[in-house]
């Protein structure tokens, strides 16, 4: 069975006697992309922590906080028995409710997702940087498919002096080339076959082989084709600082698009050599 911890001061007892820890934060809503980061952290230490926290503070009003799926029970059938859930009411992480001290993601959190999402990152991180305090893990592994959030957490582990590695792992994707999310189980039959334009656009630019202009271009042309696709960016940046790189750049690059699929919004990333 696995073990499920609420309070803080449970789950620090346990871990006194657990050896090397690995850690996975996760809001829930399991798929194997999750479980691919899971089983990456299995590898890395004796014990595996899995928080499952619907941080309020990564979502603005208009977001989807009440309508992301919470399935406590679910989640828990698709974890190995041997991991440590931490799965904390509101109030165990935020007693004094949203107003306390918060960590800011500075200039690059709020361009792309931060500018269709204002505040989004700096939630993100100060749930993130509340959970290493309390887990104290030797590692803890994130998923690429988020990529400014990975870019940010590793920013914000070396700015702060974190004492923890960061592991990434890779996007899992469905055969198709749809990259997993929680968000997926949201778009109907005609919707999953349009949001397969995200994938493709970041393979058309890739497959450009050119500059910038012509990666976009062929992003753009794609997704444009995709009438139930209503494109919110689509970028190439330097994966060292998640700048846009320039039209005369060469080198590495993370295509990065985010789009609205009916009422989802999707996000998906690529990595290649530009030039
Ligand atoms: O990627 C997520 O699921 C969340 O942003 C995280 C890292 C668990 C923080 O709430």
């Amino acid at each position: 069975m696995t073990e499920v911890f609420e309070t803080i001061a449970s789950l620090r007892l346990r871990l006194e006697t657990a050896g090397s820890v690995a850690f996975v934060p996760t809001m829930g809503a399991l798929h194997d992309g999750h479980l691919a980061l899971v089983r990456r952290a299995a590898e890395l230490a004796d014990t595996v922590v899995v928080s499952i926290f619907v941080n309020p503070l990564q979502f603005g009003e208009a977001e989807d906080l009440d309508r992301y799926p919470r399935e406590l029970d679910a989640d828990l059938e698709l974890l190995p028995d041997d991991v440590l859930v931490f799965a904390p009411p509101v109030d165990e992480l935020y007693p004094d409710g949203e107003s306390g001290t918060r960590v800011t993601a500075g200039a690059v959190g709020s361009t792309f997702e931060g500018t269709s999402r204002p505040g989004h990152f700096d939630g993100m991180l100060t749930v993130v940087a509340k959970l290493l305090h309390i887990v104290r893990p030797e590692v803890v592994v994130f998923g690429q498919k988020d990529a400014q959030q990975v870019f940010l957490v590793r920013r914000m582990v070396r700015d702060l002096n974190v004492p923890v590695v960061v592991d990434v792992v890779e996007t899992v994707r469905d055969a198709d080339g749809l990259a997993l999310s929680s968000r997926n189980r949201f778009l109907g039959t005609q919707e999953r076959v349009a949001a397969l334009a995200l994938s493709r656009a970041l393979a058309a630019a890739e497959a450009s082989a050119g500059s910038r202009k012509d990666a976009l271009l062929a992003s753009h042309t794609l997704l444009n084709d995709e009438s139930g696709v209503e494109v919110d960016y689509v970028e190439l940046v330097d994966p060292e600082t998640f700048l846009p790189v320039g039209d005369r750049y060469s080198g590495p690059v993370t295509a990065i698009v985010a789009a609205r699929v009916g009422t989802t919004r999707l996000i998906d990333n690529r990595r290649f050599q530009l030039g």
